[in-house]
């Protein structure tokens, strides 16, 4: 079986607090984008879990999230573990706040849920994968949602209108358990207006969104990838961009564009930057 993993974007990001769990509290509207990676999941004689990769250093075993979600579903269903090769053509970038890794898991779920001809509601599976990472319920059901909770607590939210995205990565990457470590100590200089974007997402209102976009982990950065950062999104809105904030705990900031032409010039012109560069759609 062959199915995509969706990349997500956080229009925002706001950390409420921390939890006794060592988790915190989170409050995000999340946004899936067509960018995508391509897994396909094959039962094998061998009685192993495999994990096969285009990109050499990540784990081909049960540490890749991927293989995790395999085990989590087995054990949910009551199943002893089965041969299954899964192979993972990776177009998203790994470590950026996009939710690959998550997003990896979350459709080898669905594929399992569906292997066995859906015996589980999306709901259902997303609880199980509510084991294998904050992010991983968002991404079984995807679309434009609200999250709370450690990620988990789920409301559809009306969508987006479809819009271009231009994403860009720089080079570093970020320790998403160090940045939340970080944030406790930070004082937050400015909080995204969520009420404000759910209210603009009711009215359809693209533009409304794009400027109330914001994720309080920008200030919990190093000055210097806070630098790099803020860098891209001045590129962004310069080359015409609706709004510019950055995904998740970074470091891929993007740029909201209602007109095509825009979009491409500023691939383009962050392409000469360096880091990963993608233009792609909301979905
Ligand atoms: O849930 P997941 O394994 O993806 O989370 C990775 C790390 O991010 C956690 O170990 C924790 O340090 C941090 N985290 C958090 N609060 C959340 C989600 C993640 O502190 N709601």
């Amino acid at each position: 079986m062959e199915v995509r993993a969706h990349a997500k974007l956080n229009l925002t990001l706001d950390v409420l607090g921390r939890r006794p769990d060592g988790y915190h509290d989170l409050r995000m509207v999340m946004q899936s984008v067509a960018l995508a990676d391509v897994l396909t999941l094959e039962e094998s004689g061998d009685g192993e879990l495999r994990v096969r990769t285009n990109l050499h250093f990540l784990p081909n075993n049960e540490k890749n999230l991927a293989a995790q979600a395999a085990l989590r579903w087995w054990e949910a269903r009551g199943q002893v573990p089965r041969g299954l090769e899964i192979t993972i053509e990776k177009s998203v970038p790994v470590c950026a706040g996009m939710a690959g890794g998550s997003s990896d898991a979350a459709a080898v779920l669905r594929a399992l849920n569906q292997m066995e001809g859906a015996p589980l509601s999306l709901r259902e599976v997303a609880k199980i994968g509510e084991r294998v990472g904050s992010d991983v319920p968002y991404c079984i059901l995807g679309g434009t949602a609200l999250a709370e909770g450690r990620g988990e607590i789920l409301t559809p939210l009306p969508p987006l209108p479809q819009c271009w995205a231009v994403l860009c990565k720089p080079e570093f990457s970020i320790s998403t358990p160090a940045l939340f470590a970080k944030i406790d100590s930070v004082r937050l200089r400015c909080r995204p207006d969520t009420q404000g974007v759910i209210a603009a997402l009711e009215a359809g209102d693209l533009h409304g969104v794009a400027r109330r976009m914001y994720n309080v982990f920008e200030d919990a950065l190093p000055e210097r990838q806070r630098a790099r950062v803020s860098d891209i999104k001045n590129v962004l809105i310069q080359c015409g961009a609706l709004g510019a904030s950055m995904s998740g705990t970074g470091p891929t900031a993007f740029g909201l564009f209602d007109d095509e032409g825009l979009a491409r010039e500023a691939r383009e012109r962050l392409a000469d930057w360096g880091g990963e560069v993608f233009l792609t759609q909301t979905v």
